[in-house]
């Protein structure tokens, strides 16, 4: 009694089709995740190729062979193509993965911005280089000063009509604790010019200071005045210093700021702590611009420190920064140096 053959898959031209068919679903696999599907519908334990295999024990044994022979081609080939499409497959993923992850070194870094010094600053800081350079020591004092220093060590005494020139912002409530002079009459500086006295007192001749500092007025803010803005004061005192001295120092300082070129003047002035006082303009952009105040120091300011105005003499200068900086930039408006405009400061 021979066996029939039961179903397509005891064919050799059956084995072919289910070979063909896996062919196509491992090779048109897109993904590793495909391809693995793809696999076990088509080689794995409940395929129709292994259901084949397992129904060769009921054929005969020639049958069984060309079968055997044919399933077994079938799956080497399976499994030949299986192999080819996952090393595509995984070449692919390493890739992508690569591509992902690539690092672009031709890419310009992300530079933080940086900041810069304020024209203000920049400017001081321009001026006090000027007289290091000349060998002066650079000192600051208080801005909440008492009316002795701010005005009269000065020479400026109580009720004197050129307090009524500086606009004094006094302040209050804060004068019960007397400062180390016995001072309890407490204002906002209107000018660096009692850093003079404080030096004096604490140190004997010579002298050679530079004193950058903020200053305050009761003034309104305009186009050229803010209520509070920026001073350098200057002071030479020594055995023999006379007005010369003071000239050649101040050119030194305008040809530093202004370029080599420049000229100054000297225009009679009155201060009560100098005398002769002046006021210097220098020759810029072709016209006289004004710029600071000076004078030999006063005998009376001397006397008022404890030095002997028979011995020593000096002279003093004040210098308004913002004014430099807006010659320097061509700024025709003070207020912007406080308004913190970003598209005004990046221009520095
Ligand atoms: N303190 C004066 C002012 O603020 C400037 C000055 C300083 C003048 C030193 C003479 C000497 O206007």
């Amino acid at each position: 009694m021979s066996k029939q053959p039961t179903n397509t898959t005891t064919s050799t031209s059956a084995i072919e089709r289910l070979r063909d068919e896996g062919l196509a679903a491992l090779r048109g696999a897109a993904s590793l995740e495909e391809l693995a599907a793809a696999k076990s519908a088509h080689l794995g334990k409940k395929s129709p190729l292994a259901l084949a295999q397992r129904g060769l024990g009921q054929l005969g044994p020639e049958e069984r062979r060309q079968l055997g022979q044919a399933i077994n081609a079938a799956r080497a080939a399976l499994e030949e193509a299986e192999a080819a499409r996952r090393s595509e497959l995984e070449a692919e993923r390493d890739r992508s993965v690569l591509a992902a992850e690539a690092v672009d070194v031709t890419l310009p870094p992300r530079t933080p911005r940086r900041g810069s010094l304020h024209p203000v600053h920049e400017t001081m800081d321009a001026m006090v280089d000027v007289f290091v350079g000349l060998g002066y020591r650079v000192v600051t004092g208080p801005e909440v000063e008492s009316d002795w220093f701010n005005f009269e060590a000065l020479n400026i005494p109580p009720d004197h009509p050129a307090r009524s020139l500086m606009d004094t912002i006094y302040v209050r409530g804060l004068g019960s604790e007397a400062d180390a002079y016995g001072v309890t009459d407490l204002l906002l500086r209107t000018h660096t010019s009692p850093v003079q006295a404080r030096t004096m007192l604490a140190q004997p001749p010579p002298v050679y200071v530079v004193v950058p500092g903020r200053v305050y007025r009761s003034d309104v803010a305009d186009a050229t005045h803010l209520p509070a803005f920026h001073q350098i004061e200057g002071l030479a005192i020594d055995a023999a210093l006379s007005f010369a001295d003071l000239r050649g120092t101040l050119a030194e300082l305008a040809r530093n700021l202004l370029g080599p070129e420049t000229r100054i003047r000297m225009r009679p002035h009155h201060f009560r702590f100098t005398e002769p006082s002046c006021e210097v303009d220098a020759w810029h952009d072709g016209r006289w611009i004004e710029l600071l105040g000076a004078g030999m120091v006063h005998p009376n300011v001397l006397a008022h420190v404890g030095y002997d105005s028979a011995a020593v003499q000096g002279f003093a200068f004040g210098i308004g920064v913002e004014r430099i900086a807006m010659l320097r930039h061509g700024i025709t408006d003070i207020r912007l140096f406080v308004e913190n405009d970003l598209r005004f400061l990046s221009a520095f």
